[in-house]
């Protein structure tokens, strides 16, 4: 290889008196040379000795300016063959353009900004506890900025074992820390109980109507979902056995049925476990309203009763204090409990430790049943107001539905559309007929989410929403059938739809 003779260095001129370290000059001047071609990948570079006498400086700052270089790739240490210029790495793909593929559809786009007035799925922006929050996760950070280690992937031991403590008293579900997997929220749970149970390619019963999210999960889990029917009862455990009595899992909202609000009668819990042991089923019980009842005691969570050991309870604290913590938790059923904990500990990553802390010292305090009292106070009085307000301007059949108010629509209206238009005037209710499995022009609705709907302003937002619903497009909308098909309609990832 070509040695490159030190006059190619003639045009440096050193500047002493300086601000920039002679060191930092002779590096840019040879990275210069590189660039402009002077050099060329795979040419020797003067040595040391002769550069430094040329250019009058000590060795060791033409060798530390010469080390600067290897360190950017620029040149490399060839031994004894000297320090030669680098090949050129290779430049960086071309990412592709907006427009060449389309990978994130609007459905997993998100918004995090405040939530729009009847927003599903997120807590009144205007009751998070700050000053308590703040205070606490102050603290936690300080504490946990010296660890370095790695945090147990089942979540804090602090943590667990408030949980557990906090399930005990308001879910009635006895169970130790060591049951209790802190996650990164409800998706995290459910993967990681999908994995645990392993049971893809077989069944899984879902609720008709029920949560659109939970039932795409089971999907690109590889599990086929079953749509049974939800009635007065909740989940109609009978017509689940006669259509897929040999599932391999039961995916249920017993505290709350998501989105009727009904909640699983006795019998039918009953129903539920016995069918889950004689099948060798699991059940998924998602708590995610659980604690927030709005009217009269909440009833005890599925898994508080599950003597045989099948249901797998989901607890969230996106409804409550918010999705942004990225908190959530499940706790396992003895026979599944180890294989649950594998799969935490070698596949999934806990949430970040100060929130971990805040979150254990916060219901430890006695915060978050305090915090809880309150939220029920304020979301009952929306609801209540909301229902009112929306039976005086002639809405027909609406009704509470969990955190949320039903809104029928008349046969054939195009829900999906509906809610779209009402986004672009600020309102976000959520279409009902994507809940159901077989979208239909008879189950056109909307699902009105009553955390952020401020009371002053109700009559206001209610005016806003009734009047887009007569508008007369969605009227031609009626005529012509404009429902989309179900294959069509993707459920929201932030849980709108
Ligand atoms: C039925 C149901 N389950 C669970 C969740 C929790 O979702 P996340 O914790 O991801 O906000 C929601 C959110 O809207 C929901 O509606």
């Amino acid at each position: 290889m070509a040695r490159i003779p030190s006059q190619y260095m003639a045009g440096l001129t050193l500047e002493r008196a300086g601000p920039t370290p002679l060191v930092e000059q002779i590096a840019r001047h040879v990275e210069a040379a590189i660039s402009e071609g002077a050099l060329s990948p795979g040419g020797r570079l003067p040595s040391w000795r002769d550069l430094a006498a040329q250019l009058g400086v000590a060795r060791g700052t033409v060798k530390a300016a010469y080390e600067l270089l290897i360190d950017r790739q620029l040149l490399v240490a060839a031994g004894a063959a000297g320090t030669r210029v680098a090949d050129p790495l290779p430049s960086p793909t071309r990412p592709p353009a907006a427009d060449d593929a389309d990978l994130v559809t609007p459905d997993v786009r998100h918004e995090v900004d405040l939530p729009l007035v009847f927003r599903m799925g997120v807590p009144a922006h205007d009751a998070f506890p700050a000053t308590v929050w703040s205070r606490l996760h102050r603290q936690a950070v300080q504490q946990t900025s010296m660890l370095t280690g790695h945090l147990d992937p089942r979540g804090l031991p602090a943590l667990r074992a408030a949980l557990a403590a906090h399930v005990a008293i308001a879910r009635g579900v006895a169970c130790s820390p060591d049951q209790v997997i802190v996650t990164t929220g409800f998706r995290a749970s459910l993967a990681t109980a999908l994995q645990a149970v392993g049971a893809a390619g077989g069944q899984a019963w879902v609720e008709d109507p029920g949560y659109p999210v939970a039932r795409r999960a089971l999907e690109l889990s590889g599990l086929h979902p079953v749509a049974v029917r939800v009635d007065g009862e909740g989940v109609d455990v009978a017509h689940g056995r006669n259509l897929a009595p040999r599932a391999a899992l039961a995916f249920v909202t017993p505290g709350q049925q998501a989105p009727t609000g009904v909640v699983l009668s006795p019998r039918r819990r009953q129903d539920l476990l016995r069918w889950a042991a004689e099948a060798g089923a699991w059940v998924i019980e998602d708590d995610y309203l659980g604690e927030l009842q709005l009217s009269g005691r909440s009833a005890p969570a599925l898994a508080s009763s599950d003597h045989p050991g099948r249901v797998i309870h989901i607890g969230s604290f996106s409804k409550t204090l918010s999705p942004m913590l990225g908190v959530g938790f499940l706790v396992a059923p003895l026979p599944l409990a180890q294989r649950l904990i594998d799969i935490a500990v070698w596949l999934s990553a806990p949430p970040n430790a100060a929130v971990q802390l805040a979150l254990a010292m916060f219901l430890r305090e006695g915060h978050y049943l305090r915090h809880l009292r309150r939220m029920r106070q304020l979301y009952a009085r929306r609801r209540s107001r909301l229902v009112e307000v929306l039976g005086t301007l002639g809405a027909q059949g609406c009704g509470p539905a969990g955190l949320a108010v039903m809104l029928p629509l008349p046969h054939g209206f195009d829900d999906w559309r509906l809610a779209e238009r009402a986004r672009a005037v600020g309102l976000a209710p959520a279409p009902l007929s994507p809940w159901f499995a077989a979208a239909s022009q008879l189950n056109a609705g909307l699902l009105l989410g009553v955390s952020n709907a401020v009371e002053n302003r109700i009559v206001q937002h209610c005016h806003r929403l009734l009047a887009l619903i007569s508008e007369p497009a969605h009227a031609a909308g009626r005529s012509a059938g404009l429902l989309r098909p179900p294959s069509t309609r993707r459920p929201t990832i932030d849980g709108r739809d």
